[in-house]
């Protein structure tokens, strides 16, 4: 697992998404892109994407409660910071992966990982 925000800009391919007028804020945009399922969050009005798998019992996390920047996984409750990947609270060890987003030209465009 991997927290792809910090990686260098050069590192990292951008995909346009959706429109940003498709994401409003408090909304959450499901995709799968390469077999990985991901969750972009519009929290107000900053945008985060982390994988939708929780990684204690692969459930879905995408639609857990947020609590600040944690998201609570609906199944066992753990909890994983957004902006990061990173858990935050058990049953979960493992951090999910976190990637960029940004905003171009009213498009929300996905960074991933260059091959
Ligand atoms: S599957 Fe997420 S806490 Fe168990």
């Amino acid at each position: 697992m991997y927290n792809y925000v910090t990686l260098p800009p050069e590192q990292i391919e951008y995909t346009e998404v959706a429109s940003k007028d498709d994401l409003p804020v408090g909304e959450r945009l499901f995709l799968e892109i390469d077999a990985n399922n991901i969750v972009i969050i519009n929290l107000a009005g900053h945008y985060f994407a982390v994988n939708d798998v929780c990684t204690h019992d692969d459930g879905p996390l995408g639609d857990g409660e947020l609590d600040g920047y944690e998201i609570v996984c609906p199944r066992h409750g753990a909890r994983f910071d957004i902006r990061s990947g990173k858990v935050t609270a058990l049953p979960a060890v493992v951090d999910i992966p976190a990637y960029p987003v940004r905003i171009s030209n009213g498009m929300i465009e996905l960074g991933l990982p260059r091959q």
